[in-house]
């Protein structure tokens, strides 16, 4: 199983529609996933658990195994836990009441899972609180969705610093795909730090290739619980290939690091 972390501490950038639809993509290929929601807005879980009768939008639904805090947190999780080809552990208070002592449960109970998954993506709150540690410690794969302002170019030099410090604390370095830049919008403000971004060398190879560009789509499709791609328009279909180029992108990062590690 590979382990995928969607995180910024920067609020609103795309997380949960970007990790939602990272799921969406690797169902769509035929792996087995499970998704992970470490934050109690519920915004993934939401549009993941819809109880909907409709077959079209229902195979883009996940099935409920539990709360991530009640299940992946305990030294003994029930061993009646379900995986089907695409699960969820939903959020709830009781990620709140994690500690550190808590927190490293979460290795030993993925490790039990593992087989049955081929990918885990994680979403996370926007705050650098316990369940965002948690998820850093046991990560393959970090990726930060990324608005191009001051402030959240902030948020990537924060994570990167982040990174550094969770790594101390794990046997091997957090890959980090790098920043994935959303919502563009072509803004003289944007390009401004688009340009300042590629004049940096540091800063350019933190990004991951391409741009997904500010389009009502991708928020019509978290509310419609469907993957953008599905929908009609021609607006919906440059959404889908846009969307689908970068998390092809992804995955090819991923699998020359996977086949490096041999
Ligand atoms: N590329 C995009 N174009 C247009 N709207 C977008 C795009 N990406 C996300 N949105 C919208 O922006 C809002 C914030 O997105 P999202 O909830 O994914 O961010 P987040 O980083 O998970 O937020 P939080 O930090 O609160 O968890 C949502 O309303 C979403 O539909
Ligand atoms: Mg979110």
């Amino acid at each position: 199983m590979i382990t995928i972390t969607y995180h910024t501490r920067k609020g609103g950038v795309g997380k949960s529609v970007l990790s939602v639809h990272h799921a969406w993509y690797l169902v769509e290929q035929g792996y087995r996933v499970l998704f992970i929601n470490l934050d109690t807005q519920e915004n993934s879980s939401k549009t993941l658990t819809d109880a909907t009768t409709d077959p079209d939008k229902a195979k883009w639904q996940a099935t409920r195994a539990g709360d991530a805090g009640d299940i992946l947190f305990r030294a003994t999780p029930p061993d009646d836990i379900t995986l089907e080809a695409f699960t969820i552990f939903t959020a709830s208070a009781s990620l709140s009441l994690l500690d550190t002592t808590t927190f490293g449960y979460l290795s030993e109970n993925l490790n039990l899972l593992s087989p049955h998954i081929d990918y885990c993506i994680i979403d996370t709150p926007p705050a650098f609180g316990i369940e965002t540690a948690a998820a850093l410690a046991i990560t393959h794969y970090l990726i930060a969705p990324l608005e191009l302002s001051e402030m959240g170019l902030d948020s990537l030099y924060a994570l990167m610093a982040a990174k550094e410090e969770m790594d101390q604390y794990r046997e091997e370095p957090i890959h980090f795909l790098g920043g994935l830049i959303n919502k563009f919008d072509n803004k003289p403000s944007q390009t401004q730090i688009l340009n300042f971004i590629m004049d940096s060398e540091e800063l350019r190879s933190a990004l991951i290739k391409g741009v997904i560009k500010n389009r009502q789509g991708y928020a019509d499709a978290f509310t419609q619980r469907t993957p953008v791609w599905t929908g009609t328009k021609t607006a919906e279909r440059d959404a889908g290939n846009e969307i689908k180029r970068a998390f092809a992108e992804i995955m090819t990062l991923i699998d020359t690091t996977e086949n490096s590690n041999g």
